[in-house]
Order: C-alpha cells, then sequence, then structure tokens
C-alpha cells in the first residue's frame, strides 16, 4: 500500500516527487509528504493530512529547493491519518528522514528499548521505529548510514520498502524492501525511485526492481549499488518497461474506473492476443506447453487469492470442474497461509493477483512452493513480486489498472482462466474439437458483445439515480453468476459504501430472504439457460415481498422482464461465457450509485490498490 517517490539528479526534486505521487495516489492516500536536503545543506520534511492536493497547498509558502528527495502518500496501519504520523519521518537528531511502505511487526519492542535508550517519539507509527533505529546504530557504532541501515533491518521483523535521506550525505538515497515492492529508473545522470514503474515511465524505461532483502545505495556520482542485507554486492538485472504514459492517464474519462470499464472490450482482445488463433480453432498458453505434464496431470487445483481475485477464482473452478474434469479448490491467500493447508507435488496452485504484490497472495504462493507444489500465477502487472516468484504464469495483459476497484483487471482475470481451462481440456481430451471450438469462437465474439453491453451506460446511469437511497442491496446468481452476484455487491461496497451481499439465489429461502421488503433493491443476474425455470422462481420470491429487483437478462427475454423492475438486457452467448458480459453493467451500476452520492470513485476511503501488508 502506500507510495513511495524518490529522486536525485541535477533538476530540482519537489515538482518531480509531486507528480510521482500523484501517479501513485491511488496506492494510498490518506497523508503525504515530501522531503528534500537543499543547497545549505538543510534537510527539510514537509507534510499534510489528506490527498496530495493538500500537501501542494502546504507546501505553498515552504522553501522545497533541493536536487535530491524522497517522498510518501501513506495508507495507516498503525496510528490514525493526521500530520504528524505522515511520512516521511525525522530521526530525534534531524538528521536523517525516511519513508516506508510495509509494517514492522516487532516496533513495540523496538520501540520500548529506544526509549530505554532515551528516544521519544513524536508519532504513533511504526515508521519512526524504524528510522531512531537506524540513527540509534549510526550514533552509537559511528557506522556509516549504509551499515547502520544493515544493522538496524537486520532487527526488524515485519515488511517494508523504504528511502532514508541523510543530512551528512547529500548526493545519495539508501532504499531497501522486503515483501513490498520498489523500482529505481535509471535515466541520464538522474536516477528515480518508486513502488512501481508508472511514475518512472515519463522519464526512462530503464528499471531495476530490488528483490526482498536487498538495499540500493543511490549516488548522484556513481550511480547505483545493490548489496544484500550482509553486504555482499549484488549486479542488478537492468528491465526494460515499455508502458504507454496514456495507459495511465484518465484520457477524457471523469474517473479511471469509468475508462477502465470502457476498455474491457479491448483489454480482452489484448488478453486472447496471441494465444487463440483468429479463426478459433485452437488455444495455447505458453504455460501450459511449457508444463504440460504438471497441468494435464494434476491431482487438483487449488486456487489463491484476495479480493475480486478471489472472485475471478470462483469462476475458475467452475470452468475447470466443467471442462477439464478435475476437482478445484478455492481459498482465501489470507486463509491458507495459515490453515496448514493439505497441499504437496502434483497439486497446482493458481496464485490470481491484479497487482502481483498482494502480501497474503505472496505469502500462500511461498507455502504452496515449500510444500512441493507447482505454482502457476494469474498476474496483471508485469515484473512483480507475484510474477516472478511463481514457477511459470500467464499475464492478462489489461494495462495498468488505476481505480481502486478492480474491474477490466477482473474479466482480464477470466478471460485466462477461460482460455487455461479450454487449453488443458484440449490436452486432457476432455472436450471434443468442435466443442473447442465453438467454445473459442464464442470467446472470440465477446469483446464486441461487451461493446452492445457498453451502450447501456447511459440508462444504466438514469436507473442509478433511484437508489442513492438505499443503505441495503442484495445479489443473486446461480452457478457461473454466483461470483458475478458476488463481485457486483464489492463493486457497490467499495465505492458507494452502501452495504451489500452476494448470495446464490437459491440460498435466499435459507436465511436473507427475511430482508427482503418494498424498500430493498435487490439485483438478479438471470442468464442461466441451464438453471433458468429455477431462478425465475426466485424472483418471483422476491417480488411476492415486495423487493424492487433489477434484472440482468438475454435479450429477448419477456417473461423475468415483465416480473421486475427494471432490466438490463445482455447478448446472447454461452453459460459460462456471461460473467464476462453480466459484470459490466454490475460495474456500471455501483460507479453511477458512487458518483450520485458524491463519492470518491477512484480513491475510496479506508482502501488501496495494492494490499502489500497482512
Ligand atoms: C477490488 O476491487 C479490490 N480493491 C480488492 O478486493 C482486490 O481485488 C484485492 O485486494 C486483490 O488484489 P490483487 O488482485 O492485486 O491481488
Ligand atoms: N506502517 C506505516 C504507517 O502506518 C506505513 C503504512 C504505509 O504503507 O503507507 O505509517
Amino acid at each position: 500500500m502506500c507510495g513511495i517517490v524518490g529522486y536525485i539528479g541535477s533538476k530540482q526534486a519537489c515538482p518531480i516527487l509531486i507528480k510521482g505521487l500523484r501517479r501513485l495516489e491511488y496506492r494510498g492516500y490518506d497523508s503525504a509528504g515530501v522531503s528534500m536536503i537543499n543547497d545549505r545543506g538543510e534537510l527539510n520534511v514537509f507534510k499534510a493530512k489528506g490527498k496530495v492536493d493538500d500537501l501542494v497547498a502546504f507546501l505553498d509558502d515552504k522553501d522545497v529547493s533541493g536536487t535530491i528527495g524522497i517522498a510518501h502518500t501513506r495508507w495507516a496501519t498503525h496510528g490514525v491519518p493526521c500530520r504528524e504520523n505522515a511520512h516521511p519521518h525525522y530521526s530525534s537528531s534531524g538528521t536523517l528522514s525516511l519513508i516506508h511502505n510495509g509494517i514492522i511487526e516487532n516496533y513495540a519492542s523496538l520501540k520500548e528499548k529506544l526509549i530505554e535508550h532515551g528516544y521519544t517519539f513524536v508519532s504513533e507509527t511504526d515508521t519512526e521505529v524504524l528510522v531512531q533505529l537506524i540513527e540509534y546504530y549510526k550514533i552509537t557504532y559511528q557506522l556509516d548510514l549504509l551499515s547502520a541501515v544493515q544493522r538496524a533491518l537486520a532487527q526488524v521483523i515485519g515488511a517494508y520498502a523504504i528511502a532514508v535521506l541523510d543530512r551528512s550525505n547529500p548526493d545519495e538515497i539508501i532504499a531497501a524492501r522486503k515483501s513490498s515492492p520498489l523500482a529505481i529508473g535509471l535515466g541520464d545522470g538522474e536516477f528515480f525511485l518508486a513502488s512501481d514503474a508508472t511514475p518512472l515511465v515519463e522519464y526512462t524505461h530503464k528499471v531495476i526492481y530490488v528483490d526482498d532483502d536487498e538495499i540500493a545505495v543511490i549516488n548522484r556520482h556513481s550511480g547505483v549499488n545493490i548489496v544484500t542485507l550482509q553486504g555482499q554486492s549484488v549486479s542488478p538485472e537492468v528491465s526494460e518497461v515499455t508502458l504507454d504514459l496514456g495507459a495511465i492517464e484518465k484520457g477524457g474519462y471523469e474517473h479511471f474506473m469509468l475508462k477502465e470499464i470502457f476498455e474491457q472490450p479491448e483489454c480482452i482482445l489484448n488478453s486472447m492476443r496471441g494465444r487463440i488463433n483468429p479463426d478459433g480453432t485452437n488455444v495455447h498458453l505458453s504455460s501450459v506447453i511449457d508444463y504440460g505434464d504438471k497441468f494435464i496431470n494434476a491431482r487438483r487445483y487449488v486456487i489463491v487469492a484476495c479480493g475480486t481475485s478471489w472472485h475471478a477464482g470462483l469462476i475458475g473452478k467452475s470452468l475447470i470442474e466443467n471442462f477439464c474434469r478435475i476437482p478445484v479448490e478455492v481459498a482465501y491467500a489470507s486463509e491458507f497461509r495459515y490453515n496448514d493447508p493439505v497441499i504437496g507435488e502434483g497439486d497446482v496452485v493458481i496464485a490470481i493477483s491484479q497487482s502481483g504484490e498482494t502480501a497474503d497472495t505472496l505469502a500462500a504462493i511461498e507455502l504452496a512452493r515449500s510444500r512441493g507444489a507447482f505454482v502457476y500465477g494469474i498476474v496483471n502487472s508485469v515484473g512483480s513480486s507475484i510474477a516472478r516468484c511463481t514457477h511459470t504464469g500467464s499475464y492478462i495483459h489489461v494495462g495498468p489498472e488505476i481505480g481502486v476497484a478492480s474491474t477490466k483487471a477482473f474479466t482480464g482475470q477470466v478471460t485466462v482462466l477461460t482460455m487455461l481451462a479450454l487449453c488443458i481440456a484440449k490436452e486432457r481430451n476432455t472436450i471434443t474439437e468442435e466443442q473447442l471450438h465453438e467454445a473459442l469462437q464464442e470467446l472470440l465474439r465477446i469483446p464486441d458483445k461487451m461493446r452492445e453491453v457498453l451502450k447501456q451506460n447511459d440508462a444504466i446511469a438514469s436507473l442509478s439515480r433511484t437508489f442513492t437511497y438505499a443503505h441495503n442491496f442484495i445479489y443473486l446468481g446461480r452457478g457461473y453468476n454466483y461470483p458475478v452476484a458476488l463481485e457486483g455487491a464489492l463493486k457497490l461496497k467499495e465505492i458507494s459504501y452502501i452495504h451489500a451481499e452476494g448470495y446464490p439465489a437459491a440460498e435466499m429461502k435459507h436465511g436473507p430472504i427475511a430482508l427482503i421488503d418494498a424498500e430493498m433493491p435487490v439485483v438478479v443476474v438471470a442468464t442461466n439457460k441451464a438453471l433458468y425455470e429455477k431462478v425465475l422462481s426466485n424472483i418471483q420470491e422476491i417480488k411476492a415481498r415486495q423487493g424492487r429487483v433489477i434484472a440482468v437478462v438475454v435479450k429477448g427475454d419477456d417473461t423475468i422482464s415483465k416480473l421486475v423492475d427494471y432490466v438490463i438486457e445482455l447478448p446472447e452467448t454461452a453459460d459460462f461465457l456471461y460473467p464476462l458480459l453480466a459484470s459490466v453493467p454490475l460495474q456500471l451500476l455501483a460507479y453511477h450509485i458512487a458518483v450520485c452520492k458524491g463519492k470518491n470513485v477512484d480513491q475510496p476511503r479506508n482502501l488501496a490498490k495494492s494490499v502489500t501488508v497482512e
């Protein structure tokens, strides 16, 4: 969570840092701060509660000069969002400033010891303990900054990406990482630091991803030197990042979320490009080609993920079980990692993550690997930690997702899972050639059908106005549409703060039906051919209790349409492909309700884009 930015070079650092913070603000946004060393050798720290705009207003009359600096936008874990708790944090003597992403788990015991040594604290954060600890080692053992950072980090349990400035060395930034992402951009005589590549691409395409337990010394004159926590030198691998700047800007849309919803037809095409023959006769994923034996002969699959990616995983379970006849379990990564799971050789773990940095998913992967399972990743962020720690994987190729509420990543994940299931089914002979062609050809038609769905944006916007009064929503779906209902409810919760629950439609009569009255909006995804009559009965049960039903139906359905209050129509497709179409109107519904309620849809309260802490 949180965004880290750093700059060292010949330009003024502050404008670059602020621009970088804006690019990373989606990662955390409850407070922000900058620290620069100016030409007079002063180490300044300025911070403000709120958004980057609040920080910019605060900087108005301050001395923000300096060609070296670090900056941070926070997602609070320890201590409320306020100026004192915002980063950067000074050390007691005021000679060091530090920014941190992550959690220092043993901060309380470290703090106690530092207090015994006479240190005082101005914030409630775990981060301030770290900067004082570095200072403690630096002063007590007369160490240079690098050695003091090494000594301090050796004491730390937890996750971090940090960057430190030292007033006595205005030519150097020291940065380090463990379980939190950190990238260094290599410019021409200048260097950039950031939590991900988004703020770097407008200056350089050459990036070094710092690995766990590595410390980077970034020197104005001698460049980047990477050492391990133990002091061994590491030769860094320079990656080429080819991110298009347009992909991280709003491009005329009011919000990133709306832009990303509208990008989905194109994104899905990108996901399928090079993997499905244009005539829909064959599908290949390089992972399945390279590790055919693992995929085809797996005794079972275990999908691990969180949030929206977990919902995609539920759809993946139905796809793999239906097409490949291999049992699939879907686990919350956060539960899996602590449940002493029965997992080992012969199991294939599918880790799904948009950001590729989710701490729980990473830990689940490490556990599965340590027990001998084969791990396949479905990831969006190229070069991310999850992409690098799995045995193999498929990128979803939907481009950077900036809106905190995941939309295009979800449909991208479902697209890859669909291709994966069909690819394995083909290899296992659990699908006929004819069925395969039919399925692939219909998948290729989905982007156009999605464009049809998007044409209902205005109608969904006006229907959304009716529901801003609601305090609760229920979402129902069956089979492949059950995870769609869960995802629709999550989207609404995240950005409109309306309480919403998703249920398998038939489960409603076992309890939730007690909630239905004339005030209760119920969204029913009713596209299933196989279970049509059943879903129809579920809708009758709601209408009998005066619930207000918004039904997502297949075009031309005049039975359900006559029964319900609002109808959203989808073009016809195969049952297993409806999640790709049906999730779009639910995204739009959540989006427009949140906009009507005046909420900040791209940066909803309490959330952050990538959850790099437990
Ligand atoms: C989605 O709208 C959420 N903000 C969240 O549930 C997210 O899907 C989850 O944190 C997992 O993230 P990941 O895909 O980057 O691992
Ligand atoms: N744990 C730190 C804090 O609460 C850092 C949080 C973050 O990653 O933004 O300040």
